[in-house]
């Protein structure tokens, strides 16, 4: 068997379906492609877990994706990408997206001079999205807060609530006081709470979704890999398709995904 070709799909990979935003970007982009997906639901959360951890399974996980022929690999989860995309990148022999640099290379163009950072704990505690603003702006300040609580409530469907708008306002409080500009969604599933967020933040704050910044990246940093017209199909796989994933599924594609394939990783 010959290495991935241009009509190779992309590999897409999350600790669970929050990646499927990414996923949707992805696909609203470049709807010739093939996409195969895999969120690796038995092992989620990876937000809450230790470095050492995600890594170990981020690289089992992509692995699996580039075993499977994958032409280019995005690493959607916000925490593996902060964690792991250098170990990711050196393991692989495919070209790797992550989230953090797209998400801050969009943050940067709202001109915000404060700008705030939300995202699982892991991803704070990396600093990752930090050391990626200093690296790029050094001048522009920022403020990163964990929102542990947000994870479940977009599971739950609650993205427009009046519990998220409760539970938002208590985890934005200090960074809304402090001035932030713009807030950087670092995180798979945060896209979904956007009306309850947008209320709570108010019409001054921007919300950046690098959802549609990661399917930029792609487009302009591999167009060679990007074929012009075939494929379309997508692939989802999960390591755990219990019932509440099939629903939260139907919920951020919009449609029945009749052909979910569960693997073992
Ligand atoms: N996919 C994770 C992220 O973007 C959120 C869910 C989890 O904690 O695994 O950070």
């Amino acid at each position: 068997m010959g290495g991935p070709s241009e009509h190779s799909p992309l590999g897409i990979f999350d600790s669970g379906v929050g990646g499927l935003t990414v996923l949707q970007a992805l696909r609203h982009r470049l709807p010739h492609e093939s996409f195969l997906y895999l969120g690796d639901t038995a092992r989620l959360p990876y937000g809450t877990k230790s470095a050492g951890t995600v890594t170990r399974y981020a690289l089992n996980a992509s692995r699996h994706l580039v075993d499977k022929g994958v032409k280019l690999l995005v690493v959607a989860c916000n925490t593996a990408s902060a964690f792991a995309l250098d170990e990711v990148a050196a393991a692989v022999d495919v070209p790797v997206i992550g989230v953090v640099e797209p998400g801050v290379e969009a943050a940067l163009v709202t001109s915000a001079n404060r700008l705030g950072v939300i995202g699982t704990e892991g991803t704070v505690r990396s600093g990752a999205y930090q050391r990626a603003i200093a690296d790029r702006a050094p001048s522009i300040d920022v403020r990163a807060t964990a929102c542990p609580l947000f994870v479940p409530l977009a599971e739950e469907g609650w993205g427009d609530h009046e519990v998220t708008d409760t539970v938002a306002r208590h985890y934005l409080e200090d960074i809304l006081a402090w001035g932030a500009q713009a807030l950087i969604l670092g995180c798979t599933h945060y896209p979904l709470l956007t009306p309850s967020l947008s209320r709570v933040v108010g019409p001054d704050v921007r919300l950046v979704d690098s959802a549609s910044a990661v399917a930029e990246a792609v487009i302009s940093r591999h167009r060679d890999l990007l074929k012009a017209d075939d494929g379309g199909k997508v692939t989802i796989q999960l390591t755990d398709a219990s019932e509440r994933f099939r629903r939260i599924t139907k919920a951020i594609l919009g449609e029945e995904f009749e052909e979910l394939e569960v693997v073992d990783l």
